[in-house]
């Protein structure tokens, strides 16, 4: 079935009768009440006949956040962290920013959250630069030209194969992602940088074998070293938004206050629910707006209602408001939340880097 636009209405989308909708998310038809008494999932519309439906779309975005195999996971968590596999404490969390809608603020949310979590929750924070626009690399204070001049290793010289299986060269990379780390002036906060170079990579790695989790077998040397990963996605779900989320245990997506970028949202959606029968366990953790206009206009009032509407509990209710200071600071090379520390966004970007450790657990 196509996945209909975001904005469609609900009771526009063939539904599925409570039974249905409990039985392709394997809970009870009383476990999906309370979810939608307690707000997890877009409620049910009621058909002309007053029977009431479930929309496709609502169940697709539960499959993406996993939240039908939560439950399951807290039972195996326990047993995780005591053989120190995933869940262990020892282990970096890996989110990756993603919306193939350019300009969307990925990489003012990947810096500013990342500033927080290392200066103020004190955490070790890796952020990978994973567009080959470079505006994180950038937003961190450094230039990719004097990088370059400085023979400094990229994201590109990571994820580029290393060689054929029948010339030897295997699958694997011919860096280490551990030679391609930056510390920023920002203790606690490292980098792994990007640059036009990038761009270039893209061919050879959709030609590569297991091309999809070549990032993600370059984190595994890294787990150990962090507690928090952060990917900045390009505005593409081509194949290195596709390795992100392979490597990524969680997906948060800045959606502009605009409501035509709201209807786009499915695709991301979907590209999830792919990975995810592909085996990856990962799930879409929040859903936020930014670059939200003070006083609000109509289009950005309609898709903050949208957004809220659709994404049910997984929508993260803090607007992350417009300012010239974000882009002030990206020149400048540093974090708006440690530049201007008292701004209204940075509070609000203080707020998110909260909800999204409380989602993490
Ligand atoms: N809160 C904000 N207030 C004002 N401008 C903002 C805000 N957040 C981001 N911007 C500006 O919007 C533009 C896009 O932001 P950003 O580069 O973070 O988006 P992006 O999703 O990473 O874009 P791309 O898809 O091109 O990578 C930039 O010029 C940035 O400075
Ligand atoms: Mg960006």
């Amino acid at each position: 079935m196509d996945f209909p636009e975001a904005s469609t209405p609900l009771s526009d989308l063939p539904g599925l009768t409570p039974e249905d909708a409990a039985a392709r998310l394997r809970i009870s038809t009383k476990t999906l009440r309370n979810w939608e008494s307690w707000g997890w999932i877009a409620p049910a519309e009621r058909t002309q006949g007053g029977r009431r439906r479930y929309s496709e779309q609502a169940l697709q975005i539960i499959e993406a956040t996993g939240m039908a195999e939560r439950g399951k996971r807290v039972r195996t968590m326990k047993k995780e962290t005591e053989i120190g596999t995933k869940g262990s404490a020892r282990s970096a969390t890996v989110i990756a920013v993603v919306n193939h809608k350019g300009g969307s603020a990925k990489t003012t949310s990947v810096v500013n959250l990342a500033g927080v979590f290392a200066v103020e929750k004190k955490l070790r924070v890796l952020v990978v630069d994973l567009d080959s626009q470079a505006n994180c690399t950038i937003g961190l204070g450094f230039s990719p030209y004097t990088l370059t001049a400085k023979r400094q290793l990229f994201i590109s010289d990571v994820l580029l194969p290393g060689g054929s299986p029948q010339s030897g060269g295997g699958y694997t990379a011919l860096h280490n992602i551990r030679d391609a780390i930056l510390h920023t002036e920002i203790e606690g906060l490292d980098l792994v940088p990007s640059s036009l170079q990038l761009s270039d990579a893209e061919i050879p790695l959709i030609n590569a074998m297991a091309r999809e989790t070549t990032l993600s077998r370059a984190l595994a040397h890294l787990r150990n070293d962090y507690d928090l990963i952060l990917i900045d996605c390009p505005p593409s779900l081509g194949i290195f938004t596709t390795n992100a989320l392979w490597a990524a245990d969680h997906v948060l997506v800045p959606v502009e206050a605009a409501n035509y970028a709201v209807a786009g949202l499915t695709a991301i959606v979907n590209v999830v629910r792919a990975v995810r029968e592909l085996g990856r366990d990962v799930n879409i953790l929040g859903v936020f707006n930014t670059r939200v206009p003070g006083p609000l206009t109509n289009s950005a009032r309609d898709a903050l209602e949208n957004t809220k509407r659709i994404f049910a509990s997984t929508y993260i209710d803090i607007p992350i408001g417009n300012t010239v200071a974000s882009e002030r600071a990206v020149e400048e090379g540093n974090p708006m939340v440690v530049s201007s520390p008292k701004h209204k966004v940075s509070e609000s970007y203080r707020q998110l880097a909260e909800e999204v450790l409380r989602r993490v657990g």
